[in-house]
């Protein structure tokens, strides 16, 4: 069997898992579905895009990616529409995303035709592995890692691309607790921090624990120089509505150019809402808590899609997050964005993708 643009092999499963999947109990990141989408990099050129079942990769101890970090990777969504159809949402832009930190990491870009005919293709043979269910869908995780078994430091010549999805529910239980975070840093500028390459979750690893520890579900980053400006959280974009306004950190190659992000921020446009893409103190957003100004403080991201704070904690005081209202921004934006990517709204700014 071949796929009908690019000619992908496809090796369906015989022993599909999608029974022992319970739909209506999706933990994030839990289940993987049959198949995946994976092509080598060799000789300047991607070779053999194939799909097959989901399973173990054989790999040298001395891949290049385990020992100096050549890996990026992606996180996009896909939906089911109550037609039954795969909805896709954005992802060119995704697509774009990860070329451009595989540039950064001195990675070879994937043409637009591998990665689209491979997800599409996926999308299709595990189109029973995309949820129904309110508040569900199906994350897909493309990425990327050096293969060459090389102890030298140099990029490698060698990759692996790959694309395996997940069906989940919701990322946070509840509001997450976030702490502004004032001694680690994510990203500084002329760094990685713009990319989605695996070294920056390591590295937010031991900072977050400590947060944990402490009680708090997630951190917000500041900037490497002052620690006085918000940059971002750890698995999202952070936005703010204040006095009316849409306000959020602009993106920079210290912060990672969301698709949520700039998804939220399109709609506010096209609702007429007054948006600033700028740099935010974290004594702004705390006087603008006290004062009553602030309406809500939220994450924004594919994993977590739109999720308000509970609190923040800024230098050892807990600041509790005002109560949202039914019609708040946060409420209407995050219905709205369901009703494109499930197409039980018009998708005015063509975002979504019939697979
Ligand atoms: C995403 O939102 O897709 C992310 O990359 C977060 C992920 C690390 C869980």
């Amino acid at each position: 069997m071949t796929a009908d643009t690019l000619q992908i092999e496809i090796q369906q499963t015989q022993n599909s898992r999608l029974k022992e999947v319970d739909f209506n109990n999706l933990v994030f990141g839990r289940n993987i579905a049959d198949h995946m989408f994976i092509t080598e990099y060799r000789d300047g050129q991607w070779n053999n895009p194939r799909i097959i079942p989901y399973g173990d990769l054989s790999l040298s101890p001395a891949t290049a990616a385990l020992h100096y970090g050549q890996a990026i990777f992606e996180g996009m969504k896909a939906y089911k529409s109550e037609e039954g159809d795969t909805l896709l949402f954005r992802a060119i832009d995704n697509w774009k995303r990860l070329n451009k930190s595989a540039e950064r990491l001195c990675m070879p870009t994937v043409p637009e035709d591998i990665f689209m005919s491979g997800l599409t293709e996926l999308l299709r043979l595990d189109s029973g592995w995309v949820p129904s269910q309110d508040g569900c869908s199906l994350y897909i995780r493309p990425y990327m890692f050096a293969t060459d078994a090389y102890i030298g430091v140099k990029p490698s010549d060698t990759y692996t691309f790959i694309i395996f999805t997940s069906p989940v529910g919701t990322y946070y239980a509840k509001p997450p607790r976030v702490k502004v975070e004032t001694h680690f840093i994510r990203a500084a500028e002329g760094g990685v921090g713009g990319t989605k390459c695996a070294g920056n979750y390591a590295g937010s690893l031991y900072p977050a624990k400590l947060a944990q520890q402490e009680g708090y579900d997630q951190l917000i980053w500041t900037d490497a120089r002052e620690h006085a400006y918000i940059e971002e959280s750890g698995t999202m974009n952070v936005m703010f509505v204040i006095d009316g306004k849409l306000v959020t950190p602009f993106v920079s190659d210290t912060t990672l150019d969301g698709i949520t992000r700039k998804s939220i921020v399109a709609i506010a446009q096209h609702w007429d809402i007054p948006v600033e893409e700028r740099r935010i103190s974290v004594k702004e957003i705390i006087e603008a808590l006290q004062e009553g100004r602030l309406e809500s403080a939220f994450g924004a991201g594919t994993a977590v899609v739109v999720s308000p704070f509970a609190t923040i904690a800024f230098e050892g005081v807990d600041y509790a997050l005002p109560e949202l209202k039914e019609d708040s921004f946060v409420n209407k934006v995050k219905n709205y964005l369901t009703e494109i990517r499930t197409g039980k709204t018009e998708d005015v700014f063509g975002w979504t993708l019939k697979v």
